[in-house]
């Protein structure tokens, strides 16, 4: 995709066949295959992205990519109607920088996206809107999210993005709903289309993309609780390309233990995220707990004793899953999380590796290739099952060591 130069298509009121049309264009060129969020969870030291420049207009008049696709540069009036004047009962969820909302584009109420408005009073915001387009002007793959379009308006700046029906992981497991639509199977599903999208970044962009912010509120959930990658406002360019110690950013709770201390980037760091939003999944329970009124508690830290202990583990599982899946591939599914937020970088796996592992749990029908016989889905026929002593030798030593070891 080509970002700019400007001006750009400017929609008219009731533009709304250009925004499908560019939606179309994006899925038809794809390479390989609400409570509102708390601000709390927001990101904290970000640093300047990769590439940024001052100045967003210059910055888009310059952005080429190989791609000969544009995003959109729509009409402040057409956003602003679309969300009947940025109305809070529009307003799909809250992040650091502001809100985001639902936009109708159409009268039929068919057309209809996600606009997120960032305030541009400090250098971070401008930066987090040049990189998402940057970044997100040049990926397509169907676990990352789309941008559609977006618009510079005063001090205001917009960007349009798919609409993700069921909003974030984040507000479906910490919600109202408790994770109560979300079923073990669900779930592995999130997991490995999550795993598909930073496999992608990792592996198959060049040069490789660290996304630097995986958290379950940057997980978006599609009508299908199909899952795709948001907000690549700290995304910068890895690998060889990138071998400078780079200022943290991130979210408390996802860090990486490395990066966090030394300020050592790869994209084991985003593994390393990968594996809390594993064990938000398989726990229900958020990355990090208040205990008392001024202390808290990572959820690896918390978990770690019990996640690694075969006869505590299915009593932490989160209770609206509990009892649901196989315990052979609950300890599997564990080991992978146990292994993902190793201390030591190197003991993490590739996300392709994740993927490989996972793919075989998921039924077909969501994409993976387990056969689900009816009799495996009673949980009381399967509950009693041996395990795989293997991966649970293996979750046990990386318990062991990661004891021996400082917990983020
Ligand atoms: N395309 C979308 N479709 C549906 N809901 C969305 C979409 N984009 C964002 N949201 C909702 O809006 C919330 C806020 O998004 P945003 O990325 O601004 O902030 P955040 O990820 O919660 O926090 P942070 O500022 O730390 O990134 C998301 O958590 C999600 O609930
Ligand atoms: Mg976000």
């Amino acid at each position: 995709m080509v970002v700019g130069p400007l001006p750009l298509l400017v929609l008219p009121q009731g533009g709304v066949v250009l925004l499908a049309d560019a939606a179309r264009v994006a899925l038809a060129e794809g390479s390989s295959p609400p409570a509102p969020s708390p601000a709390a969870n927001a990101p904290f030291l970000p640093d300047a992205p990769a590439g940024a420049t001052k100045g967003t207009q210059g910055k888009l008049n310059s952005l080429k990519t190989s791609k000969k696709e544009v995003i959109t540069m729509m009409d402040f009036s057409v956003l602003e109607s679309a969300t009947s004047k940025f109305n809070e009962k529009n307003i799909l969820g809250k992040g650091g920088f502001g809100c985001v909302y639902r936009a109708c584009l159409d009268k039929s109420g068919v057309a209809v996206a996600a606009v997120k408005k960032l305030n541009c009073c400090r250098e971070e915001v401008e930066k987090e809107f040049e990189n998402e387009l940057d970044f997100l002007g040049k990926i397509w793959h169907p676990n990352v999210i789309s941008v559609l379009g977006y618009c510079i308006h005063e001090d205001t700046r917009l960007l349009v993005y798919e609409l993700m029906q069921n909003g974030s992981l984040e507000t479906q497991l910490h919600g109202p709903s408790r994770g109560s639509a979300l079923s073990w199977h669900i779930r592995l599903k999130i997991a490995l289309d999550t795993a598909r999208g930073l496999e992608h970044l990792h592996e198959h962009c060049s040069p490789m993309i660290i996304h630097r912010d995986i958290k379950s509120s940057n997980i978006l959930l599609d009508s299908d609780f199909n899952a795709k990658i948001s907000d690549f406002g700290l995304a910068i360019n890895g690998g060889n390309h990138n071998k400078d110690v780079i200022k943290p950013s991130g979210t408390f709770g996802y860090v990486a233990p490395e990066y966090l201390l030394d300020g050592q980037l790869t994209e084991k760091s985003d593994v390393y995220a990968f594996g809390v939003v594993l064990f938000e999944l398989l726990l229900g329970r958020k990355p990090v707990e208040m205990i008392g009124e001024s202390h808290c508690q990572s959820i690896v830290s918390w978990a770690m004793p019990q996640i690694t202990d075969r006869t505590k583990l299915p009593n932490i599982i989160d209770p609206a899953i509990r009892n649901t899946m196989g315990l052979r591939h609950l300890y599997q599914v564990a080991a992978v999380a146990v292994l993902c937020v190793q201390p030591e970088p190197s003991y993490r796996p590739l996300m392709t590796d994740v993927l490989h592992t996972l793919v075989p749990l998921i039924p077909l029908e969501l994409g993976g290739t387990l056969r689900v016989l009816s009799a495996e889905l009673r949980p009381g026929a399967i509950a009693g099952s041996s395990g795989n002593s293997e991966l649970s030798t293996i979750v046990i030593e990386c318990g062991r060591r990661h004891s021996e070891q400082v917990a983020v």
